[in-house]
């Protein structure tokens, strides 16, 4: 693990990642119509609010997916009108965790204020449906796929036995014959109900062992995980959570497979809002034989959190920041496998945090030899169950003698701790590690030359 200039490569946890990387595709938009307060006429379902809900709910707030209920029609909403108006008050929905205040991001799923308006005006004003002739359908883009190579489905049905979470991995055959590359990602839950999150990893050759004892190891389909899938080294191909089907990866890039890999798939159960049924989840890949421009996924923090356990978070402490700066060239071999040179400048296409359920907001910067920060990544209320891989809408170039930075903040009280077999589990100091008792803070770029 230990590279020889003081870097590591440090495992990937678990991210609950909306789609591993942007493709073009539009981002579906809703014509708010009337703002909110506008003294016009009343806001009407119809007319200003059932496009929003379409374009900015409906993909969770439908049969067969995460939410536990239904936005479809106007008494749906209607039912629901003060949860709704509350929980787009509070910006607790749609979930969407990146600040605005750091960058900007492909896919933002977040309500645009004319839009947040006109849902709290509608609730104000009580709610009224208006006429449907009004209706104007939003320019929605379905995220998917822009083809599927391999459809590979976990090994077996598994049902979830721990409430209200619990994470799980499968050792799934990859097909190819040869060394290939994953262009895009996406994943068909099988229970769509209970399936919070995934994330898919390779089992490098030299790892495919390690792996399969894990799994030979725990009785029933795959074995337990948590913040990543039990192997240190294991390298992270992408993650998905509920409201898209998929994505392609940046055009031309790709993350390399191996021949003779396997892939780990990490699901995350999620049984708060349904009860434990069979699911036998798929992982949906696009793959081309060659690529212009190798991506990895570079997983960075400091090494001293990892090699001298210096992330002591204190129990019961309920700000704990850690944060560090370096440049990584001298580490930019080990970390990339290879696929960045030192010296030269590369470039970051999508950018991830991770932490566990301690965390509460973390940033990852890029500080220029002028000594100015650039922030890559913020996300100011960190949720666990809502991570995700984030597309700058422009991408940024790390240039030979920038610093890479990261900072996250914890909260090791009592109202942050993990739930294990449906209670938190005791408060103690927290440090670096894998486990459901550990913490990270892991900042992940995807990256080419
Ligand atoms: C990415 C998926 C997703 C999107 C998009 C989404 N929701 Fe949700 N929503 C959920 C899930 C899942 C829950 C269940 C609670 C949870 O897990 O946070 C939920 C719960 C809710 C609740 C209940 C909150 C409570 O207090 O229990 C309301 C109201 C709601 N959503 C409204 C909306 C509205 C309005 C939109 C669009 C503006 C929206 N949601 C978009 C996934 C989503």
């Amino acid at each position: 693990m230990r590279s020889g200039l003081g870097w590591v490569l440090v495992a990937v946890g678990a991210f609950a990642v909306m789609s591993a990387c942007s493709s073009s595709k539009s981002e579906a938009t809703a014509d708010a119509g009337a703002e909110g307060g506008v003294a016009t006429s009343a806001v009407t379902w119809h007319r200003d609010v059932r496009a929003i809900v379409e374009a900015k709910c409906a993909n969770c707030h439908q049969a067969g997916s995460i939410a536990p209920f239904t936005l479809a029609t106007f008494k749906e909403a209607f039912d629901r009108r003060d949860a709704i108006a509350a929980a787009v008050r509070g910006n607790l929905m749609p979930p969407w965790p990146p600040s605005a205040a750091c960058n900007k991001y492909k896919e933002d799923r977040s309500l645009t204020q004319p839009e947040r308006d006109a849902v709290l005006g509608w609730v104000a004003g009580g709610a009224p449906e208006g006429d449907a002739a009004d209706y104007r359908a939003p320019t929605a883009t379905v995220h998917e796929l822009s083809r599927v190579d391999y459809d590979l489905k976990i090994p077996q049905a598994y049902t979830p036995v721990e409430s209200p979470d619990e994470y799980r991995c499968f050792v799934v055959d990859w097909p190819a014959t040869a060394t290939k590359y994953v262009t895009g990602f996406g994943v068909k839950p099988g229970n769509p109900l209970i399936v919070h999150h995934v994330i898919a990893f390779v089992a490098t050759p030299d790892l495919l062992a390690t792996a399969e004892k894990l799994d030979a190891d725990d009785a029933g389909p795959g074995y337990r995980c948590f913040g990543g899938p039990g192997i240190q080294k294991a390298p992270w191909i992408a993650a998905w959570a509920p409201g898209v089907r998929g994505s392609d990866m940046p055009e031309g890039t790709g993350i390399k497979i191996p021949q003779g890999s396997k892939v780990i798939v990490q699901i995350h159960y999620n049984l708060a809002n349904a009860t434990a049924t069979p699911d036998q989840t798929a992982v949906e890949f696009k793959v081309d034989d060659a690529v212009q421009k190798e991506a990895v996924l570079l997983r960075f923090a400091n090494p001293s959190w990892v090699q001298s356990r210096t992330m002591n978070i204190p129990a019961g402490a309920k700000d704990t920041t850690h944060a560090f700066a370096a440049d990584v060239a001298p580490a930019l071999t080990a970390l990339s496998g290879g696929a960045l040179t030192p010296g030269e400048p590369f470039t970051v296409y999508s950018a991830s945090l991770h932490m566990h359920t301690r965390g509460t907001k973390a940033t990852i910067g890029i500080t220029r030899a002028s000594g100015q920060t650039d922030c890559a990544l913020g996300i100011d209320d960190w949720n666990f169950h809502w991570q995700g891989n984030y597309a700058l809408q422009a991408p940024m170039v790390v240039n030979p003698g920038d610093k890479l930075s990261l900072e996250c903040h914890f909260d090791n009280s009592g109202a942050r701790q993990p739930m294990v077999a449906g209670h938190p589990i005791p408060v103690k100091d927290a440090n670096w590690g894998e486990t459901t008792e550990d913490e990270m803070c892991l900042g992940v770029l995807y990256a080419t030359k």
